[in-house]
Formats: C-alpha cells, sequence, structure tokens
C-alpha cells in the first residue's frame, strides 16, 4: 500500500487521513515501489467511447505497474455506489469515480473520506455542493463540447429566415454531459440571437436503441418536414437516429442536418457517407494522463481540481481525412 501522507491538494482533500490505508490494517496491498492499488467505478459499457475509456484506463494501469479493481456499474448509481463501497472496505489506496449523474453522492464520497481514501473522478462531473469530496476530476468540458455545437448550428443556420426548428437527443438525465452539452448549446444560440424552436428534446440515455427508439416517437409525433436539425449528444444515439431517419424514407444529414458528440469510427463513418453534418470531438483517451494524476493525488502532490483533455470539431470537409485516425 502506498503510503505518503496527503498534503497541499485542495482545501476539502486536506481532510482526508490515510489513517485507513496501512499496509498492516488488512487492506489491499500496493507495492512498496509505489504501484497502486486503484478501485475504477466505471459507468457502464454503453457507448464506443465508454469502451475506449475503459481500455485506456485498464492499459495505462498495467503499463504503470497499478492493480487496477474494475467495476462496470450498467449505467446504474446504486450499483456504482456499492462498488464505491466496496473498494472503501478492500482499502484501495485510490477511488476513481466517473458518476453516472450528477447528484446523490455525498454519503458515500463522505465515507471515503472518512475512511481516508482520496477520491478522483474521471470523466463526468458532480453536484458542486460536494465538490470537497472529491481531490480532482480529469474529463472533458461538457459545457464547451455543447457551445462548439451551438457555434457550428448558429453559423450554419444564421440565414434560416422562418427560424430554426431543432430536435435534440439528451443524454442520460441527470447526468453532467447530458446537463453540460445542453446549456453550453442553448448558451451559444442564445448569445448569437439565432431565431429558434425546440421541436422536442429528450433523453436516449446515450445508447443506439434508445437513440433510435426516441426518434422514432418524434418522427410519428411531429413528422421531419419543417425540420432542421438534430443535435445529438452522443455518437450512439444519432447513429440510431439516423436508422430511424432512413427508416421514415428520409436522408439524414440533407432532409436533417445532425450533429453528434464522440467522434467513434462510427460516427466518422456515417459523416463519410454523408449522413452527419458535424462532429464534436470527446476524447477517452485520458488513461496515461489519469495515472500521473492519482500518483500525484497519492504523493500529496498539488493538483488542479479540474483538467480537461483535448478535443477538436470537424465538419464535412474534414471527415474523410480524420476517420483512419480514429482509435475507436
Ligand atoms: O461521459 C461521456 C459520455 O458518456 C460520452 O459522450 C458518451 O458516449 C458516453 O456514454
Amino acid at each position: 500500500m502506498f503510503k505518503k501522507a496527503l498534503a497541499g491538494i485542495g482545501a476539502g482533500a486536506l481532510l482526508f487521513s490515510m489513517a485507513a490505508c496501512g499496509a498492516d490494517d488488512g487492506g489491499s496491498e500496493g507495492g512498496d515501489d509505489g504501484s497502486l492499488v486503484i478501485g475504477f467505478a466505471q459507468v457502464g459499457a454503453e457507448s464506443a467511447w465508454r469502451t475506449a475509456n475503459s481500455k485506456s484506463i485498464q492499459d495505462a494501469a498495467e503499463a504503470a505497474g497499478h492493480d487496477l479493481k474494475f467495476n462496470d456499474a450498467q449505467q446504474d448509481q446504486e450499483k456504482q455506489i456499492e462498488a464505491v463501497r466496496g473498494f472503501i472496505n478492500q482499502q484501495v489506496d485510490v477511488i476513481v469515480l466517473a458518476p453516472v449523474v450528477e447528484t446523490g453522492w455525498t454519503d458515500v464520497l463522505q465515507e471515503a473520506e472518512d475512511a481516508g481514501i482520496p477520491v478522483v473522478l474521471a470523466d463526468r462531473g458532480i453536484e458542486a455542493a460536494d465538490e470537497d469530496l472529491y481531490v480532482t476530476r480529469l474529463g472533458s468540458d461538457f459545457a464547451e463540447e455543447g457551445r462548439k455545437a451551438g457555434t457550428w448550428a448558429a453559423e450554419t443556420f444564421a440565414d434560416d429566415a422562418d427560424g430554426t426548428r431543432i430536435l435534440e437527443l439528451q443524454g442520460t438525465t441527470g447526468s453532467a454531459p447530458a446537463n453540460d452539452r445542453k446549456a453550453g448549446f442553448f448558451e451559444v444560440l442564445d448569445a448569437e440571437g439565432l431565431n429558434y424552436e425546440i421541436v422536442d428534446s429528450q433523453s436516449g440515455n446515450f445508447t443506439a436503441e434508445e437513440g433510435k427508439a426516441v426518434m422514432e416517437t418524434f418522427i410519428t409525433t411531429h413528422g421531419l418536414d419543417g425540420i432542421d436539425l438534430l443535435y445529438a449528444h452522443n455518437d450512439e444515439m444519432g447513429l440510431g437516429a439516423i436508422q430511424a431517419i432512413e427508416d421514415a424514407g428520409k436522408v439524414p444529414g440533407q432532409d436533417i442536418q445532425i450533429i453528434i458528440v464522440d467522434g467513434s469510427k462510427a460516427g466518422f463513418q456515417a459523416g463519410v457517407d454523408g449522413k452527419l453534418n458535424y462532429i464534436v470531438e470527446c476524447n477517452p483517451a485520458f488513461g496515461p494522463q489519469l495515472m500521473d494524476v492519482l500518483e500525484s493525488v497519492v504523493a500529496g502532490d498539488e493538483v488542479e481540481k479540474f483538467t480537461p483533455v483535448e478535443e477538436g470539431v470537424f465538419d464535412a470537409t474534414q471527415f474523410e481525412a480524420e476517420l483512419p485516425n480514429r482509435q475507436f
């Protein structure tokens, strides 16, 4: 077990004690060489992005010589809370939590703090009220992703005199990417003064199946004539929606323009095929960076409260050239 004291890692983090983390207390054993026992409470396996993110973190832990205990919560917060409690009982050195939703973490994070185990958020964030209960977050700036999508939409539809009619497929209800991608997107449309109408906006839970089902309901309820834009909060929902649009006899990317967020191979292929119009990248490959952060946290080094990962944007002129570079 790695036994350096925590120091200088922010107000909340200073409350952590390593008392429960000693190698002689029956807990998990890291190495004398500084290797860590890491408990990783992952959201699930709902998307290509998620699978790539799990692999990046697992591979990086292995390469760094750390023991990663991995739990897939199947997008269920109760299962994630149980997993975190399990890691506390095992007295791991550090817990990595990718929280499925933003709220409901106070009790279990307090338990981790009481046990002297630092918590690092990976990918998604939690509500500001609980920010003293974790040390740092490494992941995407989801609001910025939404702003990027909004910037493209505001430019693309700037001359749409009758008003831009928008459908939105939101991610998992209550999750940070769903909340922030929505907020960032409409913040820019409002700031740019776009004349728009949200025709409908529902959650497709970040999966292709639910994205397709919700899009079918949109089509039944509103039709597709006069709908200008679909904003899908991730690739899977966008790809599911494309199927629903094709099943309805319409041409995705032409009859209705489509923005997706993530940038998987399948997403880019749909772009190359002309079925969607804009991709905002969400980068899952931060495993090596996460290992550095975990080592710093356990060593007691000062760390930023939030470190965003680097991400780009791609329009139709870039899809073909970028497709071979996609890693997931
Ligand atoms: O939290 C990141 C989001 O979660 C990705 O955009 C999505 O594909 C995943 O399910």
